[in-house]
Order: structure tokens, then C-alpha cells, then sequence
């Protein structure tokens, strides 16, 4: 079950969801029978306890899900009651309400004893249901259609009308003070991630996309299963500025055996030499001589394409093909551990370099075969292992996503209306601000609209971001 599903005057309800729900059947304030989906209202039965004991204040279920034929039949009773224009300005047109996913409750309050039903009545409690939202989102609600949001929900600000969405997304929401509409398409940032052993960079994006109910999600710096640590997931509209989240140097703890080397230079691989040292190797002497720029063989078992076709396909087809050399900058290795043919270091590497192939090059420096045998990214960038979350984290809503404004080094040129019609429409403009490289452009409410750069003191558009 999607919670964040989106029903709209744009958005119909799919066939599908519709005949999904998992429907339940209560009374609602005037002891009519009716249906709910059932996660929805045992949700809502904690947010009525919460409500009473904290607030004192009794809430009642007017309406939650619909079919169909009951939307039309409020549709049309309302067209009776008070005309077609303010109808259509208030009660959804059937399958555009999203009464009919079960999840969305019209609550009333009790006043004198009674629950009130005229929405004008309820209009007058206006300071009651204020107090009442601010606690919606620990339970997975959201205000659904918020003041000030009524051009993008097309509703009119409704004291009334709650959507369950579940406690993660409806978190972000309340945070954010968007609407439901925002925080599907327009909502973005960055999350790190402490990523598992045994997990593809692309599982834990689609966990974490299933979590949050947002399809658009990337990461920044793939890290292989048997990798574990810092990976940087970029959400929404961030998923465009990846590029200059990964160029960024990288802190990794890596561990090594002595005396093999596998195809693919990590314990996973076939191996295929073998040759166990003589002597006592001198760890600390090789990894010291590692500390410079050198020109770093790409492993075979990688995604670096020749011909348009990856190394690890070729590799796998048994086709010899030259390995590319790229230059990398090893700028600070120190050993952590020795023992009888194993060893750890850490380090931090230039963006590109591969710790794997680094690890070979170790050896092969002392006429040895080393292979990595685990590995823990423990920074990336700015993004660090101490505030990064684990899956587990983010299950328990334990997580801070971050504004992508606060996390790029660049300057801000704050835009008036003006300067916004233009940067909008990726107009230059002169670079009277001394700009020397880039520039976020950021409209009201933090809102990053794009990335300028300088090119002979005009400022160019580099990415349209929103
Ligand atoms: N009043 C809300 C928009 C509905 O009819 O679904
Ligand atoms: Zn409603």
C-alpha cells in the first residue's frame, strides 16, 4: 500500500488502488456506518487518545472513505444545497476525491456535548483545530490542504480534512510546511546513508524510496555489496547536482589479506595467484610510500566503460581488454592494524580512486599479493560516518534529511522578483557580485532555483535545479 499516493483534480484514483484497499467498517458521529482503511484508523484511534489527554479536546469521525456513487451523491447533494460554483470549489468530482483511498478523515469536535457538522460551525473553531494539527504528524497525518497552499492543492484551507500518509513522510511534510503535492514533486535533499555489508547501492535507494514514497532518489558514489559505510542519497530535485556531490575526496578504513590475489582484487573474487610471504613485511614502510599522486590502473571487475560497453562485461566474457590508468591522489594513509598476513589502513583518496586496486598496487610494490577483504567508507566529502543513518534508523524515523542550500560550498545571491523572472528563465546577468566560480540562486523560503556560473564576469546558467 502506497500512503502517499496522490489524488487530485489532476491525479484520478487508480483502478487498482481502489479495489486494494483494506477496508474496515465503524460508525462515524452520527452513527452511520462507514469504512476506513484499516492502518488509517488505528492511527487515528491513538490520535483521538493523544487529543483527549493532551488537549482535552474530543474528536469524532465525520467521513473517511468513499465510493464513487457517495461522492456524487454529496457531489450533487451539495449542488442542491448551495449551487454548483461553490460546490465545485469545495467537494471533489468522483475519483478525483481522495476520500476514496480510504485514508483521508473529515474529523469534527465535540462542543456542548455535540459534535458539530456544518463546515460553518466548524469554521468558528478555527483556534481549536489549530491546536489540533500541530500533533497530526505523530501519528502519520497531514493537514491536507493547508492555508496558503490552496493554488497547488486546489482547495480552499480545510480545518476538517486529514490524510494519513504514515509517520515518516507525514514528518517531513510537517517540517517542511509543505503539502502533500509539494513534497512529491518539489521536495528535495540529501541523506546519509550508513550503508550494510551485503546490500547494492541500488537497494538501499529503493528501500529508502519505498520509505519515503519518492520515486525520484540517486546516491552519489556507488559503494559495492561487500562495501559498507557512507553513501550519499540524493532526493528529488538534488538528484541532479550528484556531480558535485561525488567529486569530493573520500575517507575509507580498508582491510587486507596477505598471500592471494583474486580477479576481481576483493575476497569475493576467484583466486588466482597465491604466494605467501617469507619475510615480515614492513607495512608501515609500504603504505608511507603510498602517500603521493600516482596513475592507478582501473580494476577489470568496474564500471568504467571502453566502447560504450563496461569493463566488468568484458571481464566476464573472458575478453582481455587494456585497463585504462587514471591519475588518483592518495593524501593521507596511515596503518591501523597488523597481524600474520592481514592488515588495515585508513585513508583519504581523491575522488575516482578505486582501494581495491590501491590494495594490489601494495603488493605489488614488495613482489606480494594482497587482496581486500572488507572495506568502510567513513567519509564522503562533508559527509561523515558519525551523521549518517542505517536503514534501521530511517525505519524508526530517526533521520534528518538535509537542505541541499546548507551542504554546497558556494556562494548565495538571495533574488528579488525581478531577478527571479529572469534566473527562471536562465537569463545571464552581469557578475556584479565578484563571483569567481559558482552561485546558488535562491528565491524565497530558501528555494534553490538554480546554479549560476561565472563565465568572464557574466553569470551563466550551469543547472536549472526548480
Ligand atoms: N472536500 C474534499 C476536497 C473532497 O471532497 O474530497
Ligand atoms: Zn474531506
Amino acid at each position: 500500500m502506497n500512503y502517499v499516493t496522490l489524488v487530485n483534480k489532476e491525479f484520478l484514483i487508480k483502478d487498482s488502488f481502489y479495489n486494494g484497499i483494506d477496508l474496515t467498517d465503524i460508525l462515524n458521529i452520527e452513527n452511520k456506518k462507514i469504512k476506513i482503511e484499516k492502518n488509517t484508523y488505528n492511527a487515528y484511534i491513538k490520535l483521538k487518545d493523544f487529543i483527549k489527554d493532551k488537549l482535552n479536546i474530543e474528536i469524532g469521525i465525520d467521513s473517511a472513505y468513499r465510493s464513487f456513487e457517495e461522492q456524487q451523491d454529496i457531489y450533487n447533494d451539495f449542488v442542491k444545497k448551495y449551487g454548483i460554483d461553490y460546490t465545485n470549489s469545495i467537494v471533489a468530482k468522483p475519483k478525483t476525491s481522495e476520500h476514496h483511498t480510504g485514508l483521508a478523515i473529515d474529523i469534527s469536535i465535540k462542543k456542548d456535548n455535540k459534535f458539530l457538522i456544518e463546515n460553518k460551525d466548524l469554521e468558528k473553531e478555527e483556534e481549536t483545530f489549530k491546536k489540533i494539527h500541530k500533533y497530526l504528524y505523530k501519528f502519520g497525518f497531514i493537514l491536507r490542504y493547508p492555508k496558503n497552499k490552496e493554488t497547488i492543492t486546489g482547495y480552499p484551507y480545510e480545518l476538517w480534512h486529514i490524510r494519513y500518509v504514515g509517520e515518516i513522510p507525514a514528518k517531513i511534510i510537517y517540517d517542511n510546511n509543505l503539502c502533500l503535492e509539494e513534497y512529491l514533486n518539489n521536495y528535495s535533499g540529501v541523506l546519509v546513508v550508513n550503508k550494510k555489508k551485503g546490500m547494492t547501492s541500488r537497494d538501499v535507494v529503493n528501500k529508502v524510496s519505498k520509505i519515503l514514497g519518492i520515486k525520484k532518489i540517486g546516491h552519489t558514489g556507488t559503494l559495492d555489496p561487500m562495501a559498507e559505510g557512507v553513501l550519499v542519497l540524493t532526493i528529488g530535485k538534488a538528484t541532479k547536482l550528484g556531480e558535485l556531490l561525488t567529486s569530493y575526496e573520500k575517507e575509507y578504513i580498508a582491510s587486507c589479506n596477505v598471500g592471494k590475489l583474486t580477479d576481481t582484487l576483493d575476497i569475493t573474487g576467484n583466486v588466482i595467484k597465491e604466494k605467501y610471504p617469507t619475510n615480515k613485511i614492513n607495512y608501515n614502510e609500504i603504505i608511507k610510500n603510498f602517500k603521493k599522486t600516482y596513475m592507478q590502473e582501473v580494476p577489470k571487475y568496474s564500471a568504467v566503460k571502453i566502447n560504450g560497453k563496461k569493463l566488468y562485461e568484458y571481464a566476464r566474457n573472458n575478453i582481455d581488454i587494456k585497463l585504462p590508468k587514471k591519475e588518483v591522489t592518495i593524501k593521507e594513509i596511515e596503518l591501523l592494524n597488523e597481524s600474520d598476513n592481514t592488515f588495515s589502513f585508513k585513508c583519504l583518496v581523491s575522488k575516482g580512486t578505486y582501494i581495491r586496486s590501491l590494495i594490489k598496487d601494495m603488493g605489488e610494490s614488495v613482489n606480494e599479493y594482497f587482496t581486500m577483504s572488507s572495506l568502510t567508507r567513513t567519509k564522503q566529502g562533508k559527509f561523515s560516518i558519525d551523521k549518517s543513518y542505517t536503514l534501521e534508523d530511517i525505519y524508526n524515523n530517526k533521520f534528518e534529511i538535509l537542505n541541499i542550500i546548507d551542504i554546497l560550498d558556494y556562494p548565495k545571491i538571495i533574488l528579488d522578483d525581478k531577478l527571479y523572472k529572469l534566473v527562471s528563465n536562465g537569463v545571464r546577468i552581469k557578475n556584479n557580485y565578484k563571483i569567481k566560480d559558482k552561485v546558488l540562486m535562491i528565491y524565497k523560503n530558501n528555494k534553490l532555483i538554480a546554479i549560476y556560473e561565472n563565465d568572464n564576469n557574466v553569470l551563466k546558467m550551469w543547472k536549472k535545479i526548480s
